[in-house]
């Protein structure tokens, strides 16, 4: 017969693991509410193009084949478009995969990767679960600086993680700066420039830092296909790297980490360039003018570079929590920030013209319920 065992003869995670505050991800809004919309995720209220979903149906006869493991047309339609060597392309299921693949390959247990105290929540999960110490750098006023990373930086310091432009902040590190940050970082030390947001920046290539990439060997940029190319179900991602750390990705990544049906709609979404610019024109329309709006009813929302807006409440988190639960009760889903260190704001993602033209109401009437801005 077994003896009665305690907890302590359980299988043990690592001790990171047990750090790990579970990924939560942005609700859906309540459906039974007309006219609902997710503005949460900072998904593509434009969905995909329809050359991509003509794409997806039809790598339907193939269900029975293993995909591409190299996803070899899809990089090198990438690499095409942008002038850079398909090898040092890497395809992931999602960029969430490649920024944990990276956590995992370069942090030895007790590593140090640094990334900002408002940056996207993913980094800390993917540090912990390599084993790996988070190391908080701070923003000045919501804005990544390369100073404030640079002062962070110690003799185990194996990666920087910066999101560029950054979720939740949507601010933007200009490239000089990402030069100077690169340039006085240790070379033993990865910089990984997280550009799933490129798309919707002014200076998508500059900030991306894709010509950085291709001159060093130490600095990694990853894409997304999630959101300006409305393919986030599919979970398709990409990273352009130096030859070396391509390479290990290629060793750690499981050999058709992405599927069949998503290389194919990813190809054909990067090759219909006029939707694209559709949606990126909306969203720089979109985060103008809701900005306005938002300032002129007494939030502050800084500058977007994105598909997003972040919008701080005058009266702080019980405000913000307020204004959730007004706009949720009345379908507008929008994303809580306190888990971003900023309870005192919400999150909203771009919605298309007549969702959006319903949200701002509602928000001026959240606000002049609560007897205005101050
Ligand atoms: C900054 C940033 N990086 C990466 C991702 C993850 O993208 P993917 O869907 O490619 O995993 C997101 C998604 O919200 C993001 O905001």
């Amino acid at each position: 017969m077994k003896a009665m065992r305690g907890a302590k003869d359980r299988p043990k995670p690592r001790g990171g693991i047990l750090k790990i505050l579970r990924y939560q991800g942005g609700e859906a809004p309540d459906s039974s509410i007309p006219g609902a919309v997710k503005m949460s995720s900072n998904e593509s209220p434009f969905g995909a193009s329809a050359k991509a979903r003509a794409a997806y149906l039809k790598a339907a006869d193939n269900l029975s084949l293993y995909p591409d493991g190299d996803a070899t047309a899809l990089r090198q339609t990438i690499a095409a478009r942008h002038g850079i060597e398909a090898a040092r392309i890497v395809c992931g299921a999602g960029s969430d995969e490649i920024i944990h693949l990276l956590a995992q390959i370069y942090l030895e247990a007790g590593d140090e990767a640094i990334h900002m105290r408002h940056g996207f929540a993913i980094y800390r999960i993917a540090i912990l679960a390599a084993g790996g110490r988070p190391v908080i750098a701070e923003e000045e006023e919501l804005m990544a600086r390369a100073d404030r990373i640079l002062e962070k930086v110690s003799e185990r310091t194996k990666i920087v993680f910066l999101a560029n432009p950054n979720n939740p902040t949507s601010s933007c590190m200009g490239e000089e700066e990402i030069r100077r940050l690169h340039a006085a970082l240790p070379e033993k030390t990865l910089l990984v420039i997280d550009a799933a947001y490129a798309e919707y920046a002014d200076r998508a290539d500059d900030i991306s830092a894709m010509s950085l990439v291709g001159e060093s060997e130490n600095v990694v940029m990853t894409r997304t296909f999630s959101k300006i190319y409305g393919l986030a179900a599919l979970r398709l991602g990409w990273a352009y790297a130096p030859a070396e750390v391509a390479e290990m990705l290629n060793r750690t990544r499981a050999p058709f980490n992405v599927s069949g049906a998503a290389l194919a709609a990813g190809r054909a979404a990067y090759e219909d360039v006029g939707f694209t610019d559709r949606v990126r024109r909306h969203a720089i329309g979109w985060r103008a003018a809701m900005r306005e709006r938002a300032i002129a009813l007494g939030l502050d929302a800084p500058l977007s570079e994105t598909n997003f807006i972040l919008m701080r409440f005058p009266r702080g988190e019980d405000q913000a929590s307020r204004a959730y639960r007004f706009l949720a009760a009345r379908g507008f889903q929008l994303r809580p920030m306190g888990i971003y260190a900023l309870p005192d704001a919400l999150r909203a993602s771009a919605a298309l013209d007549e969702a959006t033209e319903r949200f701002a109401r509602t928000l001026e009437e959240f606000m002049s319920r609560e007897g205005g801005g101050g």
